[in-house]
């Protein structure tokens, strides 16, 4: 199977997919593409031998459409079986997930149901959770909604703040992204529970 990455940062979930997939793992990644050019990961994935693109969503302001008419070009050139967002942060118009239905995946820094969007760890620690996680799910048209492949659960500490949670959610999210992945490429839908 041929993985298509999109990134918008640092791209550590996205190094994380790519060491995992290696030896007889069912798949490789062919790109890794990003909206910010400047994107850290953009220069992490080079140095692994992984092609990458961006595309600038800033000159296209709000056309989202026009945006991703352009991101599109790589991706398909890229032909892509499967669509990994990890740390993508743009939302994405139901006509491009349609695109990919069924083949895009996304990690995200809650349990979900709980917390779709933004500022997941703090408002866990503001509703006083004892625990907090990361997601894997299938991207549909709804944001941060659709078919749950995976979850991996964390304890809130005393005294944690955003910053701390989130550094020990994304220790999870690199464990769970590439382990849901390699069962997701084997055609296993079955969801992950991790601890
Ligand atoms: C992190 O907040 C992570 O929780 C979320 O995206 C952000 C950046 O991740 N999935 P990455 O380091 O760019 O993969």
């Amino acid at each position: 199977k041929r993985v298509a990455i999109l990134i918008s940062g640092g791209g550590s979930n996205m190094v994380a997919l790519v060491k995992s997939m290696v030896g007889d793992h069912p798949a490789r990644p062919v790109l890794v593409a990003s909206n910010d050019p400047e994107a850290g990961g953009l220069q992490k994935a080079a140095a692994m031998g992984i092609p990458t693109a961006a595309v600038d969503h800033r000159p296209f302001g709000s056309d989202r459409v026009a945006f991703e008419a352009e991101l599109l070009k790589p991706i398909l050139a890229a032909k892509p079986d499967i669509l990994c967002l990890a740390g993508f942060m743009r939302v994405l118009t139901p006509a491009f997930v349609q695109k990919f239905e069924g083949r895009m995946l996304n990690i995200h820094p809650s349990l979900l149901p709980k917390y779709p969007g933004l500022h997941t760890h703090q408002r866990a620690l503001d509703a006083g959770d004892t625990e907090a996680g990361c997601t894997v799910h299938e991207v549909t048209p709804v944001l941060d909604d659709g078919p749950i492949l995976g979850q991996a659960r964390v304890p809130v500490q005393p005294g944690d703040t955003a910053e701390t949670l989130a550094a020990r959610v994304l220790k999870q999210e690199h464990r769970l992204y590439p382990a849901v992945l390699a069962r997701f490429a084997a055609g296993d839908r079955t969801p992950i529970l991790l601890n």
